[in-house]
């Protein structure tokens, strides 16, 4: 399908042959010189203490890449300050419309308040010592007060480190200890569907764990000790936050940051069991996540270019968690330095029931809204009715994120959610780009469900041989996925580990930024992602990595080994497989694999629990003692024609014990 297809009703301007060719000839010299393309966007949508004297310098190769250094400027102050000031002069407008988890708890906050908000939460973490390039973590429900403390931080210049609130208490632990993080905060509790998160009472049980003892001075609590929050309290330690907010002066000056000074380091999963802290920029993150959020949505009414005959107001949502990078750059900094209001969702799209979402777009009337393509599908199930029970008129953009949007989800979200009116942009990208670095165009690009179809301004796309690592420049191509060019939404490095992030990203096929994803590009020049061609599973849009799965099963002690694999899932795109062998005499049982899936819950948290756990007396090895991944993967999907040469293996006939295992397991 192409955009052709759509009637010409749409409240979209569809693509045409001339805006593709109009996209066609802008994509290309913003690839021919990209220092130009990125500087001439940054001096114009970006406040500057003092100029930058070069947009970029450095290389992939050498992972030297910087953009805009020497150039002075305050992420907060361009997100939030400039917004209440002439020309702009929008303080009354909203910032931040919050939905809490009940569907009747609703704030508006304006620029003016949420500057008010944020030089005060400033003020504190100022007066409790907190300096200019410490590391924040923070540990929130998806209040108000998560976006103010992100933006707080940047404001005196912390580097913020924000883990989502489904992290257990062993996975907030590594990742403070790994950042050497000596400052946190939580809220006594949060809300979910109806439940209470006791979120203070996991980031007590994680401070309290050996490698944070003496690494953390401070756990700033919001809303002191409620009545669900943990009893634990020392007075060295825990400071009832939102007192000691409220009683600060609600002017803070700004930071004058480096364009390359960290803004905030964002873990996540890599092949190997430790999460990585990638590390973003002020200058460079900040003018792509501002860019992109104009760019890919069609917004009509910001600094930034937009969709230039719509006369109304966006109503922007973007239903993620700010927990992970989307929400980061299309809940915090995207939309306010743009200057549009922004939405944060506390919920989950089945609370009350599963019309939550469609109440939300009616009730607020929204016209983006951007979720992922699991919540789609499992929203899909309960059919058309809950869709069609709301005027869901308002909404032009539709987005999806986080993993490959399979054509019937697609098709639902357009004919039944968009009526077949409104764009579906395909937005591609990862923590480590910062943002979208592939996606169709509202009104500019054509759509083909499944396709993420077309490079973002500035972003030059190729497509490797996996084998010889050479460009494949006939149009329609199949390989891995790569980046010719820097681009300043790029991380610059993993905390504390550079080398880390060369041999990731930059040395696998020298002078390219390799994804980690495989591709295939069609006769148009359409990218669709086949998904990722390393350890990492993509489950229900969160990335984990195989080897953290199998790290936490294996510190159990009735665990000898694990091998864990991705199986295909309807809902969530991918599920998790275990696959184990026990230690010597212990026996296996249902309580045991309760125990381990339980293990896993604990050690990650509870979006990383197994889909399958096969507790089996041997693995498939090839004789040399490597464990044959690509076997497991053919047994858990039961794609047993494509099981391939088996008799490399040091014991053949495992296969079979486990292929039963398997099929009894389903
Ligand atoms: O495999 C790709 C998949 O998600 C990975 C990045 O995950 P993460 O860093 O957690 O960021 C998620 C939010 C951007 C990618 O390597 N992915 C992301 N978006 C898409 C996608 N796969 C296909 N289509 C997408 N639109």
């Amino acid at each position: 399908m192409t955009n052709t297809d759509i009637e010409p009703e749409a409240v979209y301007n569809p693509s045409t042959a001339a805006s593709l060719a109009l996209y066609k000839s802008a994509h290309s010299a913003s690839i021919k010189d990209i220092s130009s393309y990125w500087s001439e966007l940054a001096k114009s949508k970006l406040h500057w203490f003092a100029p930058f004297p070069t947009a970029v310098t450095g290389s992939f190769q050498e992972g030297s890449v910087s953009w805009f250094a020497g150039g002075k400027l305050n992420v907060c102050y361009n997100a939030v300050d400039r917004y209440c000031l002439p020309p702009f002069n929008r303080g009354n407008e909203v910032a931040i419309i919050w939905e809490g988890d009940e569907p009747d708890a609703i704030k508006r906050i304006s620029y003016h308040e949420l500057q008010l908000s944020v030089c005060r939460i400033a003020n504190a973490l100022k007066a409790s010592g907190v300096q200019k390039g410490d590391v924040v973590t923070l540990y929130m429900p998806m209040v108000p007060e998560l976006a103010m403390t992100m933006l707080a931080c940047a404001r005196i210049g912390a580097v913020h480190s924000v883990i989502f609130a489904g992290f257990s208490a062993d996975a907030i632990a590594d990742r403070i200890d790994d950042a050497k993080s000596k400052w946190v905060v939580t809220a006594s509790v949060g809300s979910r569907g109806g439940r209470n998160l006791p979120l203070k009472t996991i980031c007590d049980a994680a401070i309290k764990k050996e490698r944070c003892v003496g690494v953390v001075q401070k756990v700033f609590v919001f809303d002191g000790n409620g009545p669900n929050g943990s009893e634990w309290d020392k007075e060295d330690i825990h400071v009832r936050f939102s007192d000691l907010v409220h009683a600060q002066w609600p002017v803070c000056s700004c930071e004058w940051m480096d364009a390359e000074d960290p803004l905030f380091i964002l873990y996540t999963s890599g092949s190997t069991g430790r999460p990585k802290g990638l590390v973003h920029t002020s200058g460079g993150y900040s003018l792509y996540a501002m860019h992109t959020t104009a760019n890919s949505f069609g917004l009509s009414q910001q600094t930034g270019p937009s969709s230039p005959n719509d006369p109304h107001k966006d109503v922007y949502a973007c239903v993620a968690d700010a927990g992970w990078i989307t929400g980061h750059s299309y809940i915090v900094y995207g939309p306010l330095l743009n200057g549009i209001s922004t939405f944060m969702f506390e919920s989950t799209p089945m609370y009350p029931d599963h019309g939550r979402y469609w109440d939300m777009v009616q009730r607020h009337k929204i016209t983006v809204f951007y979720t992922a393509p699991t919540a789609i599908r499992s929203l899909m199930r309960f059919g058309d009715d809950a869709p069609n029970k709301y005027d869901l008129s308002s909404l032009k953009v539709l987005g999806t994120v986080g993993e490959p949007i399979n054509p019937a989800a697609w098709k639902w979200y357009f004919d039944v959610i968009g009526k077949g009116k409104c764009a579906v942009v395909d937005t591609y990208w990862q923590t480590e780009t910062g943002g979208h670095v592939i996606t169709n165009l509202p009104g500019v690009t054509p759509m083909k469900p499944g396709s993420c179809t077309l490079p973002c301004y500035g972003i030059e796309v190729v497509v490797l041989d996996p084998a010889s690592g050479q460009e494949i420049d006939t149009t329609a191509a199949e390989g891995v996925l790569a980046i010719k060019q820097p681009w300043p939404g790029m991380a610059r490095t993993c905390l504390g580990d550079h080398q880390r992030y060369l041999n990731v990203y930059m040395k696998p096929y020298p002078g390219y930024y390799f994804a980690g994803d495989g591709c295939r590009r069609d006769e148009d020049g359409f990218i669709w992602i086949t998904g990722r061609v390393d350890d990492v599973l993509n489950v229900s849009g969160h990335r984990i990595g195989t080897a953290e799965v199998e790290s936490a099963l294996v510190a159990h002690p009735a665990v000898a080994q694990a091998a864990v694999v991705g199986i295909p899932h309807e809902i969530k795109g991918q599920g998790i497989c275990c696959f184990t062998t026990l230690t010597e005499g212990v026996p296996e049982s249902e309580d045991l694999i309760k125990e381990l899936r339980n293990q896993v819950r604990t050690s990650i948290g509870p979006f990383a629990t197994p889909d399958m756990i096969v507790l089996t007396a041997a693995l498939p090895m090839t004789r040399s003692g490597k464990i044959m991944r690509r076997i497991l993967r053919k047994v858990a999907a039961g794609e047993l024609d494509t099981l391939g040469d088996t008799t490399t293996l040091s014991d053949p006939s495992v296969v079979d014990i486990l292929i039963s295992k398997v099929e009894n397991l389903r």
